[in-house]
Order: structure tokens, then C-alpha cells, then sequence
């Protein structure tokens, strides 16, 4: 059984829909505070409302403005943050290199690596305040190996937010903070859902050496390992959870 301390106090980044939204379930579940930073006040309403433990704060993580305002609600409520999932991210149209405008480029890498290092430095001074700090940044397996029908900001980004895990776990192990990274492959959200056709489904599936996808849950369950005391010696890792489609 994981050890946890009780009642932690947790922030998800776009912890409204998809792996946010399972990540946000797993800890309220389990009685810890859970802070939902996210863009979309009707989806981040409703995961609050059915979760007792869950609080929503509408907040865009590409702005380092509303960052700084919602670190500042927290702090005003909680005395430290024990986890942080910088969850928030994704991509919305398959993307060449010639097809991808300046403005896209940019939006792409705001939100998946911009917001990475502006929420993580707005929240430092209450992770600091924690025993036991603990940081989970959400990759991709497309910022580790060529992979189908993706788009060029999102891949650097990833790859990006790869290796600034291993930066942050550096800089931060003196705090006691362990930072660590998952990349998945393939998890079935509605995002991906509305990328892809069935036929674009199947085939990505069929790359998968177990042959699925990975659900949102699957997903959670080793953000919730990440955060536990059992992974207390683990930083600065990125940890491939792809169902074999690539294998160190
Ligand atoms: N689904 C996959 O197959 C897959 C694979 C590898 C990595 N990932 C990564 O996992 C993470 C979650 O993916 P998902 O499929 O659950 O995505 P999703 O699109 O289903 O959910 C993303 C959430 O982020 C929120 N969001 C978007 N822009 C925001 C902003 N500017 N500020 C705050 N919140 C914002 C959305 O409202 C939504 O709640 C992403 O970082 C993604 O790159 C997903």
C-alpha cells in the first residue's frame, strides 16, 4: 500500500477534461486539496462540483499575469503546495513543418513548455513550504522518438519540457523537491479522439505493441505513484508509459 501524508495539497494545470480530469479525481478521491488551474470555467466548474476537494481557478498558463493571480489565491488560502502536475498542454490539427504558421508555433510551445516553467516558478515559494515536494510535468512520447501525424511546436515543446524536468530536478533536489516527467503515447481523451478517425484510431493502436490505447485513469494512476513517498528517490526521470511502442 503507497504511503501518502495526509490531505496534501495538490495543483493540476488543466485539470478540467482528459488526463487532467482523472488526475484531479484520483487525489480528491483520496481526500487530498486540489487546486484545478484551467482555461475552460465550464468543464473545471463541473469536475469541482463533483469532487468535494477539488477547487477550480480559472486561469491561463500561458499568462504569466493570471498565473501569478491564481498562485496568490492559493497562497491565500494554503500554507504550501505538496504537488504540482503541470498537466496542461496538447495540440489541436496534425501539423507539417511548412504548414505551421508563426502565431501556432508560438501558442503551441506557450502551452506546453512556457507554462511549465511560469507555473512552477510562481509556485516554488509554497512548494518550499512543503516536506515533501513533488513536481510531475506531463511529456510525451513525441518529444522522445518521430512519431505519426503530430506537429513541429509540439515535439520541440515536449522534448523541451524533457529536459527542463531534468533542470528543475537539479536545481530544486536541495529543497527536497523531486521533479519527474511521464511520456505517453497513446491516451484516449476526447482531444484525441476528435484528432483522429476511427481508421487514424485503429492505426495507432496497431503501433502499440499491447495493442490499445492508454485510458486517462492509466495515465493518473502513476501521477499519483510520482507524487507518493515510495517514489522519493526518483528525480529528474522521464518515465515512458507508451504500452511498448518505444523501449529503452
Ligand atoms: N492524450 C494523449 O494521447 C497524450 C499523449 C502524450 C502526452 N499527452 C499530454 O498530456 C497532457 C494532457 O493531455 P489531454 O489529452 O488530457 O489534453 P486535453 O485537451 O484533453 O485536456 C487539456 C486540458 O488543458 C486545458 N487547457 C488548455 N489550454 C489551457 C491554458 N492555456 N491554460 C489552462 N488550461 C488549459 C483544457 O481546458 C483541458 O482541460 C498534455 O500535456 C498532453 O500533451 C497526452
Amino acid at each position: 500500500m503507497t504511503e501518502r501524508p495526509p490531505g496534501r495539497i495538490v495543483i493540476v494545470t488543466g485539470g478540467a477534461v482528459g488526463i487532467g480530469r482523472a488526475t484531479t479525481t484520483a487525489f480528491a478521491d483520496l481526500g487530498d486539496l486540489v487546486y484545478v488551474l484551467d482555461i475552460d470555467p465550464e468543464a473545471g466548474s463541473e469536475v469541482a462540483g463533483l469532487n468535494e476537494h477539488a477547487t477550480f481557478i480559472s486561469c491561463d498558463v500561458t499568462s504569466p499575469a493570471e498565473v501569478t493571480d491564481a498562485l496568490r489565491l492559493i497562497g491565500e488560502e494554503s500554507d504550501r503546495i505538496d504537488v504540482l502536475v503541470n498537466n496542461a498542454g496538447g495540440f489541436r490539427s496534425p501539423r507539417t513543418l511548412e504548414d505551421t504558421s508563426f502565431e501556432e508555433w508560438h501558442q503551441i510551445l506557450d502551452l506546453n513548455l512556457t507554462s511549465v516553467f511560469l507555473t512552477t516558478q510562481a509556485a516554488l515559494p509554497l512548494l518550499r513550504r512543503s516536506e515533501s515536494g513533488r513536481i510531475i510535468n506531463l511529456g510525451s512520447l513525441a518529444g522522445q522518438l518521430n512519431t505519426w501525424r503530430t506537429a513541429p511546436p509540439y515535439v520541440a515543446a515536449k522534448a523541451g519540457v524533457h529536459g527542463l524536468t531534468r533542470l528543475m530536478a537539479s536545481e530544486l533536489a536541495e529543497d527536497g523537491i523531486t521533479v519527474n516527467a511521464l511520456a505517453p503515447s497513446a491516451v484516449l481523451t476526447e482531444r484525441i479522439e476528435s484528432l483522429r478517425d476511427k481508421a487514424e484510431l485503429e492505426a495507432t493502436a496497431a503501433t502499440i505493441p499491447l495493442g490499445r490505447y492508454q485510458s486517462p485513469e492509466e495515465v493518473a494512476a502513476w501521477v499519483l505513484f510520482l507524487a507518493s513517498s515510495e517514489a522519493g528517490f526518483m528525480t529528474g526521470q522521464t518515465v515512458s508509459v507508451n504500452g511498448g511502442r518505444f523501449m529503452t
